[in-house]
């Protein structure tokens, strides 16, 4: 009996002691110390009107250029949204302002460069930390393997207009091949029986970023700034020219396949909107971030939108539905430039349309190109700053964190990173990423939501220079239709997604559960003397 209980008050304490080490949290003192250490050289410069154009930056990319084909028309596994996607745009940026709020409402809490791991750390505690850090990764690192894929279709359509043709196993990968043409297999090389098909534009696209990165590309603001310029030009040259073949007829039926197909749109398209959340990182160098955050990650997400459906409305009105359905694949991977191209090929162009609407789509192709690196770039740049973040705080190896004595980079993060990528981008199909980054990023937003509707409970005299408006509906409105959302993907990603968290649960009790620098025994690991980092940890 004695034995019982002296057994039952072991396991508790024992139990007691593994909750206060997963849930222990990093003070904001502490997170904005370790900041200060290496973020000496950081200016608040930036005004609403910047974060926005950066959040352009961020958002605008493959998610309109690529993946509004397959939304409107569906494919084997789900029902296209027709010209009804405009509405799904709609629904998703609604799902997609909530928590935009909940993530202005951390960001200027915790007023650092940083993201959903840094706020979760200082508030939700380690474990939900671990699993926001981890999850980011399928946001980001999977969102680029995504927007890789996309890079390749348009730079391939790109070089055939000055008629470079890039031979189809060299830009495709296995699966796709097969089901596009099993003729692609059949006429790649093979080695030792293996045919050799994979996707060498992504994976040079990737590489040739994470070279510039690692080195530490000084210019990057710059460069972003000429491609947001540029991508929004390209598209406002796809509206002007589009808006005169758009057809009334072609919106009726309007939802073709009813609401079921409104939302599986809107769960595609939410890659779309992505990004925005990484206007949140640049709050340490944001003026007066309790303002200029919320209206800068607000405006990004309220500018996308009207750009997302005039773009869409202008698409969908200038094909009829019955054609978006019998759209070939490879023309679903490059709906905008399809579109144009279709404009060739109506009864009423002239000739000079016919040979105009060509140049008009490799235009088109090349605004993709820019707008997908653009993107690419953000992201590369972003993971490696999480991992360098996490590692910072004994979750992951050291190494890391680790900064080049040259190029004052996360060298190793970055090539690490690239690498993933890269081999992914190599091998994966673009719908596959997309519905997994999708997942990812949408549960990153429901512990955002989750993470402040805990706070407002349990800390609700807590400084808030930014509060949600809507009291505790607007964090479960965010949870509800990110799960609203989520619920529109199909299985394979739930399961593909699920393996995911369940490597990363082990990764953190087999590692940072007993390296976290909050453990009093790793506190001597030298956190305080992080090196400088010079343009290392520009987000
Ligand atoms: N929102 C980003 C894009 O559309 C991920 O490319």
């Amino acid at each position: 009996m004695v034995y019982i209980q002296s057994s039952t008050q072991s396991g508790s304490t024992a139990s007691a002691g593994l909750l206060s080490k997963i849930f222990r949290i990093k003070s904001v003192d502490r997170i904005i110390g370790d900041d200060k250490k290496a973020r000496e050289h950081l200016k608040r410069s930036l005004k609403a009107p910047d974060l926005v154009f950066m959040g352009i930056g961020a958002v605008i990319g493959a998610g309109i250029f690529a993946t509004i084909g397959s939304a409107a028309a569906g494919d084997i596994g789900r029902p296209g949204a027709g010209p009804a996607l405009m509405l799904s745009f709609v629904l998703t940026a609604i799902g997609c302002g909530f928590s935009a709020m909940c993530y202005a409402e951390f960001a200027a809490m915790v007023p650092i460069a940083g993201s959903a791991y840094t706020y979760s750390y200082a508030t939700l505690g380690e474990l939900i930390a671990w699993i926001i850090g981890w999850d980011l990764i399928v946001e980001y690192a999977i969102g680029n393997v995504a927007v890789a894929i996309s890079w390749s279709s348009y730079f391939c359509s790109l070089m055939e207009g000055f008629n470079l043709k890039i031979p189809l196993w060299l830009a495709t990968d296995y699966r796709t091949a097969l089901a596009k043409d099993p003729g692609i297999i059949s006429g790649a090389p093979h080695f030792l029986g293996i045919p050799i098909v994979f996707n060498l534009p992504a994976v040079a696209i990737v590489a040739l970023l994470t070279y510039l990165i690692a080195i530490g590309i000084k210019e990057s603001v710059r460069v972003n700034e000429a491609m947001v310029v540029i991508k929004l030009l390209v598209l406002g040259f796809f509206c002007s020219i589009g808006i005169f073949y758009v057809r009334p007829e072609n919106f009726s039926p309007l939802a073709p396949n009813g609401f079921s197909g409104i939302l599986t749109g809107a769960a595609i398209v939410f890659f779309a909107y992505i990004g925005f959340d990484a206007v949140s990182t640049l709050a340490e160098e944001t003026e007066n971030p309790a303002r200029d955050l919320p209206i800068g990650i607000i405006g990004t997400l309220v500018v996308c939108t009207i750009i997302y459906i005039v773009v869409t409305a202008i698409f969908v009105g200038l094909i009829p539905f019955s054609k978006l359905v019998s759209m070939p694949a490879n023309d679903k991977a490059e709906p905008l430039a399809y579109a144009l191209k279709y404009i060739g090929t109506l009864p009423d162009a002239g000739a000079f349309a016919k040979k105009f609407m060509n140049y008009a789509a490799g235009f088109v192709a090349f605004g993709a190109v820019i707008a997908s690196t653009a993107v690419l770039l953000v992201f590369q740049i972003g993971q490696p700053r999480i991992l360098f973040s996490m590692s910072r705080d004994g979750l992951l190896p050291k190494i890391f964190s680790s900064i080049h004595p040259t190029f004052r980079t996360p060298f190793f993060a970055t090539i690490v990173t690239g690498v993933f990528v890269a081999v992914f981008s190599a091998f994966m199909s673009i719908d596959e990423m997309v519905d997994l980054c999708n997942i990812g990023t949408l549960f990153a937003f429901v512990l955002v939501c989750a993470g402040i509707l805990v706070l407002r409970i349990k800390e609700p005299d807590r400084k808030r220079p930014f509060k949600a408006p809507g009291g505790i509906a607007t964090p479960i409105l965010g949870i509800l239709s990110c799960l609203f959302l989520m619920q529109g993907l199909p299985l394979i990603t739930w399961i593909r997604f699920a393996v995911w968290l369940i490597v990363g649960m082990c990764v953190y009790f087999a590692y940072g559960y007993h390296n976290s620098r909050l453990d009093p025994k790793n506190a001597s690991n030298g956190n305080g003397d992080l090196p400088k980092i010079d343009n290392a940890d520009h987000f």
